[in-house]
């Protein structure tokens, strides 16, 4: 099962193969920056990767779209930048995103 590491909040969570980086996040209870709910629109879920970008699906079109309007067309030749809600994961990966964090206390990991 892959591993997403997520910082500067220094979490590793599972991620079922295939699934988007945010989907997992949402799925060990975190709270992910966006303002499209996830639909590939907005940039906002946008993240760097550290390491493992070989671990995630090429970008489809309609996140090369949406980075390159949003953000000019050099964000396309520098790889790291992905969008968290399109990037689907195929092995582990190091993330960095600011602003993610426990959605609820409960969500809270003390490990
Ligand atoms: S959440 Fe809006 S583009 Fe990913």
């Amino acid at each position: 099962m892959p591993k997403i590491t997520i910082q500067p909040l220094n979490r590793t969570i599972d991620a079922q193969e295939g699934a988007t980086i945010m989907e997992a996040a949402w799925a060990h209870g975190l709270y992910w920056p966006t303002t499209c709910g996830g639909e590939g629109i907005c940039t906002s879920c946008a993240c760097a990767v550290e390491e493992g970008a070989e671990n995630l699906d090429e970008r489809g079109r309609s996140e090369r779209k949406t980075l390159s309007a949003e953000l000019g067309e050099r964000v396309l030749r520098d790889g790291r930048l992905r969008l968290a809600c399109q990037a689907r994961v195929r092995g582990d990966v190091v993330v960095s995103k600011p602003g993610v964090r426990p959605a609820r206390p409960s969500a809270l990991s003390l490990d």
